[in-house]
């Protein structure tokens, strides 16, 4: 794995499970895979989730994790080419990307959409000059548009939760349900979550998967496209597995808040209608806007399970590229 931006990245993603699943039950038993390799940690977003398990991650291998909050100590950057840099920007990515290429031996980044212009948001720029002018491995920590650890995560989860109840997914036979549904919210979010999982549960191919929204939410079809798709959630949750439960803006008429119809918010109610399913979150999450706290305090709830398990998801993806590079 040269570059980890994206499920098109993963050659194997059952192989890339069963990696963090390891890790999982033997953190450190590579410990000196890392030895004498540093690995950058930009983020020009908050994060608590990302950049804690992705840190331990790298010193479970032996590496070193250096943050750099970009957004809170840096100079601003700037991405376009051509720029005549006479605004708020101070520094071109390809004046900064070579130097960091040369202090580490893998960069990680976090950004996000601006939700104001969808072309540039989806073009991916910052990623896509970082990987250009680093010359060094580059790790997604949440694009613009896709959040790749913690969709690795989640199929981590998915696999770990059905195995310990006994339903190995398989290609053939009763695939599990699994149910991304659009919950309201106060803010307008990116659709990234709800892209990359649409994009990675799609690529794993082994689940009847379902995504749910009010109408106008509808995602970028090259992340959904395998999904069936409906507005009508209670006939998206009979029978589930598990409900996926994250907010986005709309992406045809990018970033707005539509309907935002607090019917939406996931009940034990609702969860009567699902194959007692077991419900995920990536969070940070608005208790009571997005999630009720019946579900969040819940025996159904395996939120804390999966943002535990991001550890394990950052170590495999970690490894992979260092053994990669030799
Ligand atoms: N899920 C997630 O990415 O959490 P953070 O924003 O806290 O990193």
């Amino acid at each position: 794995m040269k570059n980890f931006i994206s499920a098109h990245d993963v050659a194997d993603i059952d192989s890339l499970v069963r990696s963090a699943l390891a890790y999982k039950a033997d953190p450190l038993k590579d410990r000196t895979l890392g030895a004498h390799k540093r690995v950058g940690m930009l983020f020009l977003n908050p994060s608590m989730r990302t950049r804690l398990s992705t840190q331990i991650a790298a010193q479970n291998l032996g590496a070193e994790p250096i943050v750099f909050n970009v957004d809170k100590e840096g100079w601003a950057l700037e991405f376009e080419e051509e720029a005549i840099m006479s605004g708020n920007t101070v520094e071109h990515v390809k004046d900064a990307a070579p130097i960091m290429g040369n202090y580490f031996d893998i960069l990680c980044i976090r950004t996000f959409p601006s939700l104001k212009n969808k072309e540039d948001d989806y073009s991916e720029l910052y990623i896509k000059q970082f990987i250009k002018y680093s010359g060094i491995p580059v790790v997604s920590l949440e694009s613009a548009t896709l959040h790749p650890l913690q969709s690795l995560t989640d199929i981590v989860t998915i696999t770990e939760t059905l195995a310990e109840a006994g339903q190995a997914p398989k290609a053939e036979g009763r695939r599990p349900k699994i149910v991304l549904t659009w919950a309201p919210h106060v803010k307008a979010l990116p659709q990234c979550v709800a892209n990359s999982f649409s994009q990675w549960v799609n690529a794993w191919g082994k689940a009847d998967f379902v995504i749910t929204h009010p109408e106008d939410y509808e995602l970028d079809p090259q992340f959904t496209k395998g999904a069936r798709i409906t507005h009508n959630q209670d006939e998206a949750l009979k029978d589930a597995d598990f409900v996926y439960v994250k907010n986005w803006s709309t992406y045809a008429d990018y970033g707005k808040i539509y309907c935002n119809d607090p019917e939406w918010m996931l009940t034990n109610e609702k969860l009567r209608l699902t194959n007692n399913a077991r419900v995920m979150h990536c969070l940070p999450v608005r208790r009571n806007v997005e999630l009720s706290d019946e579900i969040l305090d819940g025996p159904a709830s395996i939120v804390t399970r999966e943002a535990s398990n991001r550890v394990w998801a950052a170590q495999a993806v970690l490894a992979e590229i260092l053994r990669s590079k030799g």
